[in-house]
């Protein structure tokens, strides 16, 4: 069945239907991760489309100084826009980076007339259960025939996915982990940024809570470091976090190192991850080695001649706590939902509940998934 038309050519959709597909999409982006949970976005709603805009307040200036994790977080925020929108059945027409004049307005997306995306339905629906898992990893290894379907969810987004099969690779990446961490962890501009997004009072609903970090031991043994965020000795998860080179790590790499692909780089982390999710598969980012340029460079060694732009570690634990989300006032213009006015507004607002099972027809989706038409 065909979505009706919205914006362009002949509309049979009443313009309150696509508004509120919109209204619900940007709540999804809103879910969406973000380096430090800066949520560096601003979704800017039209009757007939979103625009999906950078707010430079919130880039690390010295985790990030080209705003390439921002970017990134940003094209993760837009692949549930689109997840949304597919799972209301509407088509999109998504520009990014549409205007060189205007380098902060990275996607605009419009819902038009067509077949809603494939594959991206079911993702909505699990969008609100996906949250970085810094928990102890069971020792169990991803399955070839999951990172195979990895490999091809990644390629839908335009990126390559390069799984670390061989010791030879997970040495090398845990050598350029502990190298990028020793090397931010003396820093303290470094350091000062860091503790900047541990210590956000809770109605800001961003940053990084200590009740989703591990307690950082008096000595670090893990062989892949995760991000020390216990700065302050309060982390509430286990020390033991179970990240050695034997877990299953992935690269997620791109041809250039453009804003674009950062956007496209994005897009598919968080395909990836909301991938995982169905499955019952828990991630979480380690992107130290990625921040240092030289460990990025010697890290592409892996990956050339695309240059890497996320590595995740994959595998099974118990389910992570939810981190903070901004008040949706702050990031979403023009809305016209009600904003309530009492004081003392959650921060963590609940999501809206997934939209009702399609009623059509599940079709393969060519890649060993299931869309839905
Ligand atoms: C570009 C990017 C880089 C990230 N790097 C790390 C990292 O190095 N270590 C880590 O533990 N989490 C990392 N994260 C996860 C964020 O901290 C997380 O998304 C954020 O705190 C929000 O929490 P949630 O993902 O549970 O919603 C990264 C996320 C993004 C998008």
């Amino acid at each position: 069945m065909r979505r009706p038309t919205a914006g362009r050519g002949t509309s049979r959709t009443a313009p309150d239907a696509i508004a509120r597909a919109l209204e619900e999409a940007v709540d999804r982006g809103r879910l969406a991760p973000s380096v430090h949970n800066t949520q560096p976005w601003t979704f800017v709603l039209f009757p007939d489309r979103v625009e999906l805009r950078a707010d430079r307040t919130r880039q690390l200036t010295v985790l990030d100084p080209h705003g390439r994790e921002l970017v990134l977080s940003i094209g993760a925020a837009l692949l549930n826009v689109r997840a949304a929108l597919a799972a209301r059945r509407f088509a999109v027409d998504v520009a990014r980076l549409p205007s060189p004049d205007d380098p902060d307005l990275l996607a605009v997306v419009r819902p038009v007339e067509g077949p809603p995306e494939a594959g991206l339905a079911p993702l909505d629906r699990v969008a609100h259960r996906r949250h970085t898992n810094r928990r102890p990893f069971e020792p169990a290894t991803v399955p070839d025939q999951v990172i195979d379907l990895l490999v091809d969810v990644a390629a839908a987004e335009y990126a390559l996915l390069v799984p670390m099969r061989d010791p030879a690779q997970s040495s090398l990446v845990a050598e350029l982990t502990q190298e990028a961490d020793r090397l931010q962890a003396a820093d303290p501009a470094y350091r000062a940024e860091l503790e900047h997004w541990i210590s956000r009072p809770p109605a800001q609903g961003d940053g990084v809570p200590a009740s989703s970090v591990p307690r950082t031991p008096r000595t670090r043994r893990d062989a892949v470091p995760l991000r020390d965020f216990d700065v302050r000795g309060t982390g509430g998860l286990p020390s033991h976090t179970g990240s050695g080179t034997e877990q299953t790590m992935v690269l997620v790499a791109t041809p250039h190192d453009e804003p674009l692909d950062w956007l496209r780089s994005g897009e598919a982390l968080e395909r990836l991850l909301l991938e995982l999710t169905r499955r019952d598969w828990v991630a979480g980012p380690l992107t130290q080695a990625l921040e240092v340029p030289t460990t990025r460079e010697r890290l592409r060694r892996l990956t050339a001649p695309a240059h890497p732009q996320m590595l995740m570690r994959i595998g099974r634990a118990a389910l992570a706590e939810p981190t903070g989300r901004r008040p949706r006032r702050t990031v979403v213009v023009n809305s016209t939902r009600p904003t309530p006015s009492a004081p003392g507004t959650p921060a963590q607002e609940p999501p809206a509940p997934p939209p009702p099972e399609p009623r059509h027809r599940p079709v393969s989706d060519g890649r060993g998934g299931t869309a839905w038409l």
